[in-house]
């Protein structure tokens, strides 16, 4: 039988894939629901889908997903133990960044998703998230790179959660000196999800 959780989730896509709140569903060939693990603790968000995003229905599909799950792997996680998601559920024209009234619309999508997740690790990919997540959080968004790699712990909604900000992978595709930036910043994902473990290993004793 689906349990609760599973139900609501499955409501919350239906109304994603129905969803007319912004213009974009007018250019959209499928949302881009949410995949992945609904009970995992560590959530990914970018920014909006792309061309094979739009096509599939699925986030991170094409050379950007590539690299994500390259950088997953690297920390031994797959997709299948994390929730990965984005700002924006539909493709922009061009691929061009969404708008603020898009991210305005599209928001309490995110906003459902992190509250049934409820997950202990979020992490932005890229200026578009960092922004969007510092305004749910109640934040100011210094930029992608003063922000990057620093972790800030928050209070939401009767949750605590740790929020990591680093690039979009899409920005290292063309440059190595980003790859590179983001590695080191998934090493710091897995040292925090790693204590996290133990930590929870100790409440047993
Ligand atoms: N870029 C994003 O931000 N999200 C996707 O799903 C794919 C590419
Ligand atoms: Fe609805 Fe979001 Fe798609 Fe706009 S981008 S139509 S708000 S699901």
């Amino acid at each position: 039988m689906e349990d609760n959780i599973t139900i609501k989730f499955n409501k919350l896509y239906d109304t994603i894939r129905n969803c007319t709140k912004c213009k974009l569903y007018l250019s959209r060939k499928n949302a881009v629901i949410g995949y992945g693990n609904i009970k995992a603790k560590i959530m990914f968000i970018g920014e909006a889908p792309g061309r094979n995003e739009d096509i599939q229905g699925k986030p991170f599909v094409g050379s950007a997903g590539k690299l994500l799950d390259y950088l997953l792997n690297k920390i031994n996680l797959k997709r299948e133990d994390v929730y990965i998601t984005n700002v924006v559920k539909c493709r922009p024209p061009n691929n061009r960044t969404p708008l603020k009234e898009e991210i305005d619309a599209c928001i309490p999508y995110l906003k459902e998703e992190i509250e049934m997740i409820r997950p202990e690790i979020i992490v932005t990919l890229g200026r578009t998230s960092g922004a969007a997540l510092s305004e749910i959080f109640g934040q100011r968004w210094e930029g992608i790179e003063k922000e990057r790699g620093t972790i800030k712990e928050f209070e939401y909604n009767n949750m605590k959660v740790k929020m990591i900000s680093t690039y979009h992978p899409a920005a290292a595709l063309y440059r190595p000196e980003i790859k590179s930036k983001l590695e080191e910043d998934f090493e710091k994902i897995s040292k925090i999800s790693l204590q996290r473990k133990s930590k929870n290993l100790l409440d047993f004793i």
